[in-house]
């Protein structure tokens, strides 16, 4: 038998009576588990991090703490395929998930983001009408038009935030995005800036900014990335469950956040 949850606080239960999202993001939904993970992390982290690698891999595989608090596991599967991915954000190579639909390719980087920088609503969904600007930046045009090209009229694009601010940015179904424009990741990834040409300058990426992207190799309409583009991510392919308990243990865990979050009535399923 596991170890009983610590009792809420107060707060806590003011803070969940309150909530009325639908599904909030990783951050908000493991505060504070995140909280408690910051608490008791001694260890060194890299620039802009939140977290070491050692606490960001507890939060990802679940573990206990030195004063006993219980971390959930949000990947059940290899360890090691998580060090990897955690130890590549830390590299100046970004992190390509890639596998079939359904192995928490999604999941893993949104949780990833979610530890390393506390932010993991900096998210490029990609599809076969992903724009440049989507990547790039966009202009507010009735400032272009008044007053010219500048800084101000520039409506930024989650890269460039995510730039800016030393943050890692999420790419939904990398291969979905048309291959000329997924070229336009290239300079970015390579040489960490986003040139504005239009005003002559460029966005330089502040320290702790990284790139999640998520791939299906199964899928219809799937453009394949080109050899440059490839050669800047580190891939890590997500397997099937290598066994039936642990499909089981991943439903298990599914149903009952599903159930939590619909407020059913809680009753574990029959195996
Ligand atoms: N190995 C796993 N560990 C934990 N949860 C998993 C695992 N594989 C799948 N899941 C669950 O399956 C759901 C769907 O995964 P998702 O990230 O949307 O898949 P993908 O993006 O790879 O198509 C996730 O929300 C997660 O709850
Ligand atoms: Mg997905």
């Amino acid at each position: 038998m596991p170890p009983k949850a610590k009792a809420k606080t107060t707060a806590e239960t003011t803070i969940e009576s309150t909530i009325t999202t639908l599904r909030q993001n990783a951050e908000a939904q493991f505060a504070h588990e995140l909280a408690e993970l910051s608490q008791a992390d001694t260890r060194q982290k890299p620039p802009n991090w939140q977290l070491s690698p050692w606490a960001v891999a507890t939060y990802l595989l679940g573990g206990k703490l030195e004063n006993g608090f219980e971390i959930s596991p949000k990947y059940i599967g290899s360890r090691r395929l998580m060090e990897i991915a955690i130890a590549t954000l830390a590299t100046d190579r970004a992190l390509l998930l890639y596998g079939v639909p359904g192995t928490a390719k999604s999941w893993v980087s949104e949780h990833l983001t979610a530890a390393v920088t506390g932010d993991s609503t900096l998210l490029i969904q990609g599809t076969a009408g992903t724009s440049e600007e989507a990547i790039r930046y966009g202009w507010n045009y009735a400032l272009l038009l008044a007053a010219g090209p500048s800084m101000a009229a520039v409506v930024p694009s989650p890269m460039m935030n995510g730039m800016n601010d030393g943050k890692i940015v999420r790419i939904e179904e990398l291969t979905r995005i048309p291959a000329d424009v997924q070229d336009t990741l290239i300079t970015v990834l390579s040489e960490k800036t986003l040139p504005i040409p239009e005003i002559g300058t460029a966005v330089q990426a502040q320290k702790g900014f990284n790139v999640i992207a998520t791939a299906n190799n199964r899928d219809k309409g799937v453009n394949e990335l080109s050899s440059a583009l490839k050669r800047r991510f580190n891939t890590v392919i997500l397997p099937v469950p290598d066994s039936a308990d642990e499909e089981v243990a991943i439903v298990h865990k599914r149903v009952a956040s599903m159930g939590k979050a619909l407020e059913l009535p809680i009753e574990v399923p029959a195996l």
